[in-house]
């Protein structure tokens, strides 16, 4: 499952369509945590799709990936900032990827 202290753990290394990525990154095959509010470890998603579709508020779009071994489209919070802290996603990712800071 995804590290839910990699605030801590893990230093920004980038920013991808408004969000902070969490290293380390070293492409195509290590990618890091896309979001921090919202956090998906794109190392971990293997592209169920279930945050997709059942995120109320689409807070997930589709991002390719090429060449990364768990899959080639990862889960990416590119609106975060719409999240109501339901925490649907976080339930329904069969891999656990996804954590929600709902303080
Ligand atoms: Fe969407 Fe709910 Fe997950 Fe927030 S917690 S991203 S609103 S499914
Ligand atoms: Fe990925 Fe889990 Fe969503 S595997 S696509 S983060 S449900
Ligand atoms: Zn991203």
């Amino acid at each position: 499952p995804i590290d839910s202290t990699f605030e801590e753990n893990r230093e920004k290394v980038d920013t991808h369509q408004g969000h902070d990525v969490w290293g380390p990154v070293e492409e195509p095959e290590q990618l890091g945590i896309h979001g921090t509010h919202v956090a998906v470890d794109f190392d971990i998603c293997l592209a169920d799709g279930a945050c997709l579709e059942d995120c109320p508020v689409d807070v997930f779009e589709w991002v390719d990936t090429p060449g990364h071994p768990e899959s080639e489209i990862k889960a990416d919070p590119a609106n975060e900032a719409q999240c109501i802290d339901c925490m649907l996603c976080v339930d329904v990712c069969p891999v656990d990827a996804i954590d929600v800071d709902a303080g």
